[in-house]
């Protein structure tokens, strides 16, 4: 259990909440970073940029700062250093999967109904450029459901299963560990998009089977925008071809010489190039500033709070919870459409009268909360208070 002592001690270290300009309820699209993480990347790049960016030992001191990252999400990820690659965000993750597969005419590739562009616009660029056929499973209101839906999608020509850990839109936890059992025993590989996870609960990659996981920093791990890692399991690294090379992917080999292509023995082959490296000192001290506060604290403070408000939204007339009520699936997302309102107009209403943030689910005409372990019953109640408020305004 998190004291409320240390909870008023996050928010005072959290810009958005010391200063109380609005109700932050969107850590699904951008976690705000505490001081100290934030600091973290300041002091970084400060230090880099004194030291003359460019001189060698500092460029080489900086490039180092991917070293401790890479350590902090594997420790949380449950897998090795040599297993993670570090990237910008999640999206840059199932690109080089999805870009890394051998695709042959006919292969199949499977999503849900509810992926973010992350997922379905690599989906549907595989699908374009190699003749391959996507498939897409609903997912309904149960893990059985969910799980029946799946099965009946997936075929002996299910080349990947790619899909959220936890759904953009309705928040709904997929039951990953299930289906990756199911995929594999038809013969596909997994990868599995955890920007809605991580951060929020423990996540173990090496429980959960899958072949791929990509992940970001800057949403519930409270990291800078920017930061964001892909796993690629040790048995499944030669599954996938680079698609994006350059220094540091590679062995130093004298290309003059000896023509061929001599890839680093881990997923530090997906790396490459010059990067703003104090990002990953950032995503390092947010690791443990989180870590610290224990991510099984912080996922039980927020789903108390997303429980409660699923709950009494349910009970406001006019108003629709589009996230299942099976606590099995549940996460800090809520998702709820208000009748008469557009999912646009609600959440201007929100944040214009009541200064509350939240974010439109245009698929739903819906609004999305995000219950992160920093806020309060206070602010949910704000919320609720509010929706009943508009939801009264077009009965
Ligand atoms: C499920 C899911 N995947 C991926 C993304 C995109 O994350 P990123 O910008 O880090 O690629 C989001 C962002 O909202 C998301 O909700």
């Amino acid at each position: 259990m998190l004291e409320p002592s240390l909870i008023a001690r996050v928010r005072r270290e959290i810009p958005v909440t010391a200063s109380a300009t609005y109700v932050y309820l969107n850590v699904g699209t951008m976690g705000p970073s505490p001081s100290p993480v934030h600091q973290a990347f300041l002091d970084a790049y400060q230090a880099w940029q004194d030291a003359g960016p460019g001189n060698p030992e500092v460029y080489h001191a900086a490039h180092g700062l991917m070293e401790p990252a890479r350590q902090a999400l594997a420790a949380y990820l449950g897998v090795a250093p040599d297993e993670v690659a570090l990237t910008s965000n999640s999206t840059d993750g199932v690109n080089i999967v999805m870009a890394g597969l051998d695709w042959r005419k006919g292969d199949e590739v499977l999503t849900s109904d509810q992926e973010h562009p992350a997922v379905s616009v690599p989906w549907l660029n595989v699908q374009q450029r190699y003749g391959v056929v996507g498939r897409i499973f609903n997912l309904g209101s149960t893990v059985d459901e969910i799980l029946s839906n799946f099965r009946a999608q997936l075929s002996g020509r299910t080349k990947l299963v790619v899909v959220s850990h936890v759904s953009s839109q309705t928040g709904v936890r997929l039951p990953v560990a299930e289906m990756t059992a199911l995929a594999h025993q038809a013969g596909a590989l997994v990868c599995i998009d955890g920007a809605q996870a991580c951060g929020q609960f423990p996540v173990n990659v090496a429980a959960i089977g899958c072949d791929f996981y990509t992940m970001n920093g800057h949403k519930w791990l409270l990291a800078p925008g920017g930061t964001g890692g892909v796993v690629i399991r040790r048995q499944a690294l030669e599954r996938l071809v680079p698609a994006v090379v350059g220094a540091g992917s590679n062995e130093p080999v004298d290309y003059r010489a000896d023509r061929r292509l001599q890839f680093v023995p881990s997923a530090r082959r997906f790396e490459n190039a010059t990067r703003n490296w104090a990002l990953y000192a950032g995503l390092t001290a947010a690791c443990a500033y989180i870590g610290t506060l224990g991510f099984e604290n912080i996922e039980e403070r927020g789903l108390g709070m997303s429980r409660r408000l699923q709950a009494e939204l349910a009970r406001i007339p006019g108003v629709s919870v589009k996230t299942p009520a099976d606590p099995a699936l549940s996460t800090g997302l809520v998702t709820w459409g208000i009748s008469g309102w557009s999912g646009r107009e609600q959440y201007d209403a929100l944040l214009n009268r009541f200064k509350v943030c939240g974010r439109t689910v245009g698929e739903l005409e819906a609004v999305r909360a995000s219950c992160a372990f920093f806020n309060l019953e206070e602010e949910i109640e704000l919320l609720l208070r509010s929706v009943a408020t508009l939801a009264k305004e077009r009965a």
